[in-house]
């Protein structure tokens, strides 16, 4: 097999992991999800996930990725559990079928992007998200996203995705102070402001089992965990690099633009009285292409907003198809490109289905069900039934000593599973809810 690759240095590698982290999570569904769910009620206990849960999550599959310098399913069993390679498989499922849709609404993005120049959204928002999210006008869009993705997958670790992702993300941080700071000046900021910050605990309470599950999911997706995808990319790790310290810059970058898109949208919509109609895939792009047809200068900053989102989009459908490409190619010794051609093709065709108006589905399922199933399994795995010496994965090249490692051990044993168990739980029945109440067909 040929001489595994890794990171240039590893800032390269943290440019990948925020690329990965930082998509439609954080611009297009966090904003939108906080929308809906209450606002900043939504947004403490989402922060309560990220660091809480998600942050030592991300150490489990960093410590997973780097010990077996594997991808996520061939490293269970390197580690020495043959008969815990589902729990990675699950992982590498839900990137496959979480890269079908995002190419779909990746396409939405190129869609809105040419509706930007065109203006072809202004003062239809409704007509323009109905003629352009499914059917052939979305599937055209998605094989062009799918397309880009593939290119830069096929190119390489070091070259293709390094690369791609060290241009995006300054570009990305850029714009958004940008435009929160354009949004700081519409009219009705202030209460955009208020319904995004002021958390009212009352909503909390009456909507826990709502908001609980859905910041969760969240907060999984929004790092890209529970995919594989950071064991993958933690096997290209060099040794002597700190992985709570590069798993703290990642979950505060993400975390940072995540909170900047919400300034860009609570003002734009709380300006265009949106602020608490928004819920599903379709009404975010309609809310906001709404607001871009009536602002001032609105069609430039629909321009701008939509080549962020793309850039987003990118550095995270990559590392979607990064996650089982490397499966296929340390397995199987085939050369990357074909592999990435491959696995790339497969993927665009299921997404077909979401193409014809089941994006909704396809997300809920993902977020609901398949992540917390996949974060269950690698807790309880790294909690209960690796050795201690992979565990010690985790002090390796800092300054920890082995107090704090048995500190995160018993978090992962218990804590993890029981939150996640239990959003878990919530999250299969708010699934089946919708599924019988028609929320998807
Ligand atoms: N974290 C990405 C986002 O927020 C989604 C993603 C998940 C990307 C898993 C890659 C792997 O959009």
């Amino acid at each position: 097999m040929a001489q595994r690759e890794t990171w240039t240095s590893r800032v390269g590698f943290i440019f990948a992991a925020v690329g990965s982290a930082v998509g439609l999570g954080n611009i297009w569904s966090f904003p939108f999800q906080t929308a809906s769910n209450g606002g900043a009620a939504f947004l403490v206990v989402y922060l309560l996930a990220v660091f809480l849960i998600g942050f030592p999550t991300m150490l489990i599959e960093f410590v997973i990725g780097r010990r077996s310098k594997q991808n996520a399913v061939s490293a269970f069993s390197e580690l020495g559990y043959g008969n815990w390679t589902f729990a990675g498989a699950i992982g590498v499922f839900a990137s496959f079928i979480t890269l079908s849709f995002y190419s779909v609404v990746g396409g939405w993005v190129i869609s809105y992007i040419v509706g930007s120049v065109t203006g072809g959204y202004l003062g239809q928002a409704g007509t323009f998200f109905g003629s352009i999210s499914s059917g052939t006008v979305a599937i055209g869009a998605h094989a062009v996203f799918m397309a880009v993705t593939i290119a830069i997958v096929a190119g390489g670790v070091a070259d293709g995705i390094e690369r791609a992702t060290k241009f995006m993300i300054p570009a990305i941080l850029v714009l958004l102070v940008g435009l929160a700071a354009w949004g700081s000046t519409l009219a009705g900021s202030a209460a955009g402001y208020a319904y995004y910050l002021s958390p009212d605990f009352g909503v909390i309470a009456s909507n826990f089992t709502s908001i609980v599950p859905s910041a969760m999911g969240q907060a999984f997706f929004t790092l890209s965990l529970g995919f594989g995808v950071m064991i993958a990319y933690a096997s290209y790790l060099g040794r002597d690099d700190s992985l709570p310290a590069d798993s703290a810059i990642i979950v505060v970058l993400n975390t940072v633009v995540a909170l900047l898109a919400g300034f860009a949208v609570f003002p734009i919509l709380a300006a265009t009285d949106a602020l608490t109609g928004s819920t599903g895939a379709g009404t975010a792009f309609v809310a906001l292409a709404g607001a871009f047809g009536q602002l001032p200068a609105g069609q430039v900053i629909g321009l701008v907003f939509f080549v962020v989102l793309l850039f987003a989009a990118l550095s995270s459908s990559i590392s979607l198809l990064e996650a089982p490409a490397s499966y296929v190619v340390d397995r199987y010794d085939v050369a990357r490109p074909k592999v990435a051609v491959g696995v790339g093709l497969v993927s665009f065709v299921i997404g077909i289905v979401p193409a014809y108006g089941y994006v909704g589905l396809f997300n809920d399922f993902v977020f609901n069900i398949l992540l917390p199933i996949a974060v269950l399994f690698i807790a309880l795995f790294a909690g209960w039934v690796a050795n201690r010496e992979s565990i010690d994965e985790l002090g390796r090249g800092t300054a920890l000593g082995q107090g704090a490692t048995t500190l995160w051990l018993w978090w992962v044993r218990v804590v993890i599973p029981i939150v996640v168990a239990y959003t878990l739980y919530l999250g299969v029945t708010n699934f089946y809810t919708g599924l019988t109440t028609g929320a998807y067909f």
